[in-house]
């Protein structure tokens, strides 16, 4: 299959025919790969149970891992589930458009192939022009995962989206490159008292704020090696891997630069090539060693945004290990922590 590139470039004739072009391949029951806030998504129309099958088909996806639902309106809520709670429009009102997910009770309308089985939908109200527009043309809901292939770092550009999935879906909607670059917060909204089953831009501190209280998912920071199921079926799988192994250094910043040096130095010795993934402040602390900068620790987001990428970079620069500074656990720093450690598989040396 050929995939169509289109790129989103400003002008509203030109990006109207696009975001067109996108809905009718939607209509047909076909992939499109798409722009939000937060990663690319790969779309498909959410009441087709055949796209969701190309869908897992395209990513490599197991299928009891579910999608999520993108609507372009609070108001969709209602054609998604029967009984939608005060505290759920409480969360549409304050964070959405935005990057967070609620999981919801769905009605008989949302096929089970969406959601793996399960009784429950995952629903977003992306914050991006792109993804509204093209979720509201299509005349449907948009059931997408992130447009990665399963196991590989969620999509930050659309470069990304092309190297893991061009020859499999239809088109991709060049929206340049992405703000956040972390996937979305997910919060199960189905029991007495809401669960964080990911982590995201919007924080635990937020949601509490908004909802006065909220429990974590125990199996959060501990994943796949860890002895407790993950509530979201994703988070059980490993994720965002790199080809080469990877292992986190926490600890006092200086300390964390002065370990990865020695093992860098190490692995020299041994004739392997590591990568290295710190900050801004850490970055010239190294003579050997393929070194990637995040951005600098005073600046979280910018962390975030960075990360995905540069586990890509790595595999293209063929490291055969890589070392990545941790980051605090506060505010968007306990996301961008749940990812490394989820791409490290939890390996981690604290100094
Ligand atoms: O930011 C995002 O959320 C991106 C963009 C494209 O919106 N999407 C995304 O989708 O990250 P995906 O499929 O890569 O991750 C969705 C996660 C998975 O871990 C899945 O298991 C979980 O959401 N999930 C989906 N439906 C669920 C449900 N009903 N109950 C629990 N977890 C669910
Ligand atoms: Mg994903």
């Amino acid at each position: 299959m050929d995939t169509i590139i289109e790129k989103i470039t400003g002008d509203s004739v030109h990006d109207g025919k696009i975001i067109q072009k996108a809905a009718d391949i939607i209509k047909k029951g076909g992939l499109v790969a798409f722009p939000t806030e937060t990663v690319y998504g790969l779309g498909g129309d959410a009441f087709d149970a055949d796209a969701a099958a190309r869908i897992y088909a395209a990513k490599g996806r197991p299928s009891d891992n579910p999608l999520i639902v993108h609507i372009a309106e609070t108001s969709d809520l209602t054609e998604l589930s029967d009984n939608v709670s005060e505290a759920v429009y409480a969360l549409a009102e304050r964070f959405w458009p935005g990057p967070l997910t609620v999981i919801i009770k769905k009605n008989c309308r949302v096929p089970d192939t969406v959601t793996g089985g399960l009784d429950t939908v995952a629903v977003r109200l992306p914050d991006n022009m792109t993804a509204r527009a093209f979720i509201k043309a299509s005349g449907t809901f948009i059931a997408a995962p992130s447009a990665n292939l399963s196991g590989r770092p969620s999509p930050t550009a659309a470069e990304h989206v092309e190297e893991d999935l061009s020859g499999r879906i239809d088109m991709i909607i060049d929206g340049g490159d992405i703000d956040i670059g972390l996937e979305s917060t997910i919060v199960d909204m189905t029991g007495e008292v809401p669960v964080l089953l990911r982590p995201g831009f919007v924080t635990a501190e937020m949601l509490r704020a908004a909802l006065g209280e909220l429990s974590f998912d125990p199996a959060l920071m501990s994943g796949v090696s860890g002895e407790v199921r993950p509530k979201a079926p994703g988070m059980k799988y490993r994720h965002y891997a790199p080809k080469a192994e990877m292992t986190v250094v926490e600890g006092d910043r200086d300390a964390v630069a002065d370990k990865i040096k020695r093992l860098v130095e190490s692995d020299a010795a041994r004739g392997r090539k590591a990568g290295i993934m710190v900050s801004e402040e850490n970055k010239d602390f190294f003579g050997e060693g393929e070194i990637i900068c995040l951005g600098s620790r005073t600046n979280p987001e910018e962390i975030a945004r960075h990360l995905f990428g540069a586990l890509r970079e790595f595999d293209e620069r063929g490291v055969d290990i890589i070392y990545a500074e941790a980051f605090p656990r506060e505010g968007i720093g306990y996301a961008v922590m749940n990812r490394l450690l989820k791409a490290a598989g939890q390996r981690v040396i604290k100094v």
